[in-house]
């Protein structure tokens, strides 16, 4: 939008075209005195303060001279390099409520999917064996989410009237009704000693790189079950196949994996008690996100905090 022949201030966005332009229309509404141009019609680098992406497109960012804020159009970051982004500009993830609705549906669908054996008895039915398996009560199956963000608290939410016995790991000591809460590296192993069904909702950072692995599934019951839906770097899938051909896990659900899309020939596609869905665990809704990017900047036009802001030395 130009006023008296001046270009007030830019957003450059990136990503999906399709939400570009209503993202572009919305914006128009909302904030008049901000252009959006979407990739790859840039004008002036000068004009731009925001920038809107999932990943960043390599020397981008050099070439923009007045950034003000990096918005990730997901709720994790890990996807774009931060070390390419100066330390003035601040960083913000996404936080809006579709996203963690998606979450907490996935998450519910595939806990009682393992607590009910759904896929044991969808193998049993390819087998035509009319078998019964012994019901567990839900106040028996122990429930661990990894992750006690935005994510990891609307699973909690979702999976609470069943009645699960839930648990949940974060980095620092949090307090969750019904929940019992383990925090920091020791608490991990306590935590993982008594899950029988992991849901891992971590952000991927360099401490929790690989944190699905050997150690930590060994230090889980035996039998226990994973549901990955934070993100594909977590898993060691060497150890995931080890640990479920021993019999050491039963079960596990990847929503993540270590290569996306996974590759047509890679094991974890075929192994018997591996499911695997193709990162859609939560999907970024357009009208959603475009709502609370439009939140953000008011704010910080404002001069109010946004929310959001990620913290580079924790690395979400
Ligand atoms: P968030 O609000 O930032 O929460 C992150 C949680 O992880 C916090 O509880 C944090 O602990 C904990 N954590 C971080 N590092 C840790 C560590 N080293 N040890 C123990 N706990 C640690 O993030 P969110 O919005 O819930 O999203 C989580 C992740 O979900 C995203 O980063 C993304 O990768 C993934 N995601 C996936 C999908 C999908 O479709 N599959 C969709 C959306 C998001 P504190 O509470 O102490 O800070
Ligand atoms: C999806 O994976 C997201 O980070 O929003």
């Amino acid at each position: 939008m130009r006023l008296r022949g001046r270009v007030l201030m830019a957003l450059y966005y990136t990503a999906a075209p399709e939400r570009g332009r209503i993202w572009k229309s919305m914006i128009a509404n909302a904030l008049p005195d901000l252009e959006v141009r979407l990739a790859p019609e840039i004008g002036d680098p000068a004009d731009i303060r925001f920038l809107a992406a999932w990943t960043l497109p390599p020397g981008l960012i050099e070439t923009l001279p007045n950034l003000e804020v990096l918005f990730s159009l997901g709720a994790g970051v890990d996807q774009l390099d931060l070390s390419q982004v100066p330390d003035h500009v601040t960083i913000v993830r996404l936080i809006e409520p579709n996203l963690a609705d998606g979450m907490a549906e996935y998450v519910a669908m595939m806990v009682l999917a393992l607590h009910r054996d759904l896929y044991a008895y969808a193998d049993r039915q390819r087998q035509r064996l009319w078998q019964p398996l012994p019901q567990v009560p839900a106040r028996d199956r122990r429930v661990g989410v990894a992750g006690l963000g935005e994510m990891g608290r609307a699973a909690l939410a979702a999976l609470r009237p069943f009645g699960f016995a839930l648990s949940g790991w974060s980095r620092s000591p949090r307090d969750l009704p019904g929940v019992t809460c383990f925090h920091g590296p020791d608490g991990l192993r306590d935590f993982a000693a008594q899950t029988d069904i992991l849901v891992n909702l971590l952000p991927l950072t360099p401490e929790t790189r690989r944190i699905l692995g050997a150690e930590l599934f060994g230090r889980m019951p035996r039998d226990a079950a994973i549901v990955s839906a934070g993100r594909g770097g977590h898993l060691d899938a060497p150890a995931l196949v080890a640990a479920l051909d021993s019999g050491q896990l039963s079960r596990a659900i990847l929503d993540v994996t270590p290569v996306e899309p996974l590759p047509t020939d890679d094991p974890l596609w075929t192994h018997p008690r591996i499911v695997v869905t193709p990162h859609v665990a939560a999907a970024t809704d357009i009208d959603g996100s475009g709502k609370a990017v439009i939140a953000n900047l008011r704010r910080h036009l404002a001069g109010e905090p946004m929310v959001g802001i990620v913290e580079r030395d924790r690395g979400y």
